[in-house]
């Protein structure tokens, strides 16, 4: 899913952190609208807008930007850092200006940040250290979250299997194929061959079988995620649920035999 996220974080690089948190969860390309960036949106199927809230909204200057980009039928998300306590309506001018825009609002996010203004210089600042080490894994958790979400393949472990690929099970997705069991799945009908999964996965997962590149062991999957994110046509799955986290848990031995062999 290819993701980018513009920012603003001018006053103590609060967002700064939220953002670069965001960025590494969901591999996103990550830019600051004070550089005046000329990027094309169109090519991405997810868009970040964040900045501090000041005056009630979103950065003045990050407003403006969004207002100029073209979000048709894109996928967007919006985060913030703000001083005071609860959020309240502090979202709302941005995400109109989305709307309007065409886009559609995957995700909102937002946590407290320093500030040392006003009658906050009585007490040197307000929500001192923040965000801190648990707002920034707070801002991990919903990337995440989206990442997983928005996936094309999703929901495709609650299809119903319809044949087998060289022993793998196949489901189908719209008109593509998709081979996987239980943890990795992957879109046959996009995948190009490269191998470069086959390559990466520290448990040997995927095989090349007739001409097939599938997901042959991905009982053995740990999760790390390593094919999905080197895959050079997104076809890749990597189903995290309880079921499949606690089961590595509980086959580490069995899984040291994957790893070796
Ligand atoms: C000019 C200005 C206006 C602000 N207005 C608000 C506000 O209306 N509500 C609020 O909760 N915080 C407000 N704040 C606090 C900032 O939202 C907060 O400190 C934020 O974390 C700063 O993020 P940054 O370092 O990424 O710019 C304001 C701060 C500044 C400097």
């Amino acid at each position: 899913m290819k993701t980018i996220i513009f920012y603003r974080s001018a006053y103590k690089g609060n967002t700064l952190k939220i953002a670069q948190k965001m960025a590494e969860a969901l591999g996103a390309g990550l830019v600051s609208i004070d550089t005046n960036p000329e990027v094309d949106v169109s090519e991405y199927d997810l868009i970040g807008f964040g900045s501090a809230i000041n005056f009630a909204a979103h950065d003045v200057q990050l407003l403006r930007f969004a207002e100029k980009q073209n979000l048709k039928d894109k996928d967007v998300f919006i985060f913030s850092t703000r001083c005071r306590p609860y959020l309240g309506g502090y979202h709302k001018a941005l995400r109109k200006i989305i709307r309007d825009r065409g886009g559609v609002i995957a995700g909102e996010f937002s946590c407290r940040g320093y500030d040392r203004t006003g009658p906050w210089v009585l007490m040197d600042g307000y929500n001192k250290a923040r965000p801190d080490a648990r707002d920034v894994f707070k801002a991990g958790l919903f990337a995440e979250k989206l990442r997983q979400e928005l996936h094309p393949l999703a929901d495709i472990y609650r299809e119903p299997v319809e044949g087998h690929i060289e022993g793998v099970p196949a489901r189908r997705k719209g008109s593509d194929v998709v081979a996987g069991d239980k943890v990795v799945f992957l879109d046959t009908s996009t995948c190009v061959g490269c191998g470069k999964c086959m390559d990466v996965c520290p448990m040997h997962v995927f095989g090349r079988r007739n001409g097939h590149v599938l997901p042959v062991y991905d009982r053995d999957c740990i999760l790390c995620r390593i094919c999905a994110d080197r895959c050079p046509t997104s076809s890749i799955l990597v189903h995290e649920s309880l079921l499949n986290s606690l089961r590595i848990g509980l086959c580490e031995s069995g899984l040291r035999k994957s790893y070796n062999r």
